[in-house]
């Protein structure tokens, strides 16, 4: 009797393995392909189109590798050419994930949530048991309405479920004296965690004030970023608003498939170093809709990085949207298949930008800047190919001529505004090296002081312009 019971049971749980159960796991047919939505809130499809373009066994994939991992985010993305919109095409696994999810508040895990104690261990423990969880959806939720006070903190996966969900709807602050930080390096990294999630609508905030007066214009040791993500392959982060960093806000690094949407980050101008993001050694990165004040660059891409797209981003205050800095003593450092498509920058140092150190190696190479407006920005298009930070600026080091990151293939198109400095376009490549197939289409810049005029400097380019104001000399 016993031992039937153990086989009955035994059974069950193959077919619940194998065969998702009707009631748990519904088909939806045809829309806009069809869906297998299972118990652990991961997703297959195996819409015909899908299925034909990729393996036989792809009804075996979870939601994270359809949408997110580095080889198949193409082959599978790419065939739901039958889907009406992107957000129909999201709109199922939103709902189900929803409906699978389960929860993990960190205040049944000893979070006091006043904002002075402090609850790094508290949020430990309740990641623990929703990375260790393989029910539906597991979310760390935070709730609304308290703040915690967090000291450094990693988040490591990997984690059991498909996707794991970091809900912060309250919010997050550092410690405001810089000998609290255990570890000043880093403040909140997430490690090795694939199908994060992390959204809510609360608030992170760096307490950088602390650590920009001790660091300005010095080199003195200061945690790389607030919201370090290394290892995050398949990441969405939405809804969450960033300020203060120490220094960068948020870094990606060694994260493939990455989507930012809706976010707002906040330093003020003068903070030093305080990069929006910087995205390092990674690729399939989507930054969306998002506005970005802050300190330096807004957005940063640096080596190791390709196909990043950037759509809808208001800069300002910030140093613009940048590739690099690239090539720094000599690297062999490489970015492509870059695009930044209608962003507005405001009031920013510089707008569209590519910067490299002389004597690098490597390459950066099909960007394109399109559909930008431009609002009082000091140097709203550039390329440097010679580029020095102020850290070296005038101490007569020496740089290596004769070999620099090529740069090649940028498309600057449809740009207009205004600008807040005398030149609105500086091409400054290397003298032996040059920059090649620069494309400047359709570019209507002015100065922001009414009569007065800008200029455009051009050196050792190689390429064509139609429809330019001002005119580039050399193009
Ligand atoms: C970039 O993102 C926009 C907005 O989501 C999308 O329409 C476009 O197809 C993307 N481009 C590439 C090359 O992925
Ligand atoms: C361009 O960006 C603006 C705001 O950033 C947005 O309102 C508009 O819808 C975007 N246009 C397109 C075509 O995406
Ligand atoms: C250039 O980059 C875009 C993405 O921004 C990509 O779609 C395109 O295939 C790339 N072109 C080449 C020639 O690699």
């Amino acid at each position: 009797m016993e031992g039937r019971i153990l086989a009955t049971m035994f059974l069950f749980m193959i077919i619940m393995v194998a065969s998702p159960s009707p009631s748990s796991c519904a088909r939806l047919n045809g829309f806009p392909t069809t869906y297998t939505l299972r118990d652990d809130g991961a997703i297959g499809y195996y819409g015909d189109q899908v299925a034909a373009a990729t393996s036989n066994s792809f009804h075996d994939k979870e939601y994270g590798d359809v949408f997110a991992t580095p080889n198949t985010f193409k082959e599978y993305y790419r065939p739901l050419a039958n889907r009406q919109t992107d957000d129909d095409l999201q709109a199922f696994p939103d709902a189900w994930r929803s409906l699978a999810k389960s929860e993990f508040n960190v205040m049944n895990y000893g979070a006091v949530g006043n904002g002075q104690v402090d609850d790094t261990q508290a949020f430990l423990k309740a990641w623990g048991d929703v990375c260790g969880s393989t029910q539906g959806l597991p979310a760390l939720i935070i709730p609304k309405g308290n703040t915690f006070l967090l000291n450094s903190v990693e988040f490591k996966g990997p984690c059991k479920a498909a996707s794991v969900n970091f809900q912060l709807s309250g919010n997050i602050v550092a410690p405001n004296n810089i000998n609290a930080w255990k570890d000043k390096e880093k403040w909140i990294q997430f490690y090795d965690v694939e199908g994060l999630i992390i959204n809510g609508g609360g608030q992170i905030d760096g307490q950088g004030e602390v650590w920009w007066k001790v660091c300005d214009n010095s080199n003195c040791q200061r945690p790389t970023s607030v919201l370090h993500i290394y290892q995050c392959d398949g990441l969405r982060l939405s809804d969450i608003t960033h300020i203060n960093s120490p220094r960068n806000h948020i870094f990606i690094m060694g994260s493939n498939g990455v989507q930012i949407s809706d976010i707002l980050i906040r330093a003020p101008d003068e903070s030093p170093n305080t990069d929006g993001i910087k995205i390092s050694r990674s690729t399939n990165i989507n930054i969306h809709n998002s506005f970005i004040g802050t300190g330096d660059d807004c957005i940063a891409i640096i080596s190791g990085s390709s196909h990043i797209n950037i759509t809808n981003v208001m800069c300002g205050p910030g140093h613009g949207i940048s590739v690099g800095s690239l090539g720094k003593e000599g690297a062999y450092n490489t970015v492509e298949d870059v695009q930044v498509r209608n962003c507005t920058l405001k009031g920013t140092d510089n707008g569209a930008r590519i910067k490299t150190w002389q004597g690098g190696s490597g390459y950066a190479r099909n960007i394109s800047f399109e559909d930008i407006i431009i609002q009082e920005v000091k140097n709203p298009i550039i390329i440097d190919q010679k580029y020095i930070d102020k850290s070296i600026a005038g101490t007569g080091t020496l740089l290596g001529q004769g070999s620099a990151v090529k740069v090649s293939d940028v498309t600057f198109r449809n740009i207009r505004g205004s600008v807040a400095g005398e030149t609105a376009i500086t091409l400054d490549c290397d003298d032996q090296i040059g920059c090649k197939n620069i494309v400047m289409d359709n570019i209507d810049l002015t100065s922001s002081v009414p009569g007065k005029k800008v200029s455009a400097q051009c050196k050792n380019v190689q390429g064509f312009s139609t429809s330019l104001s001002p005119s580039v000399p050399c193009l």
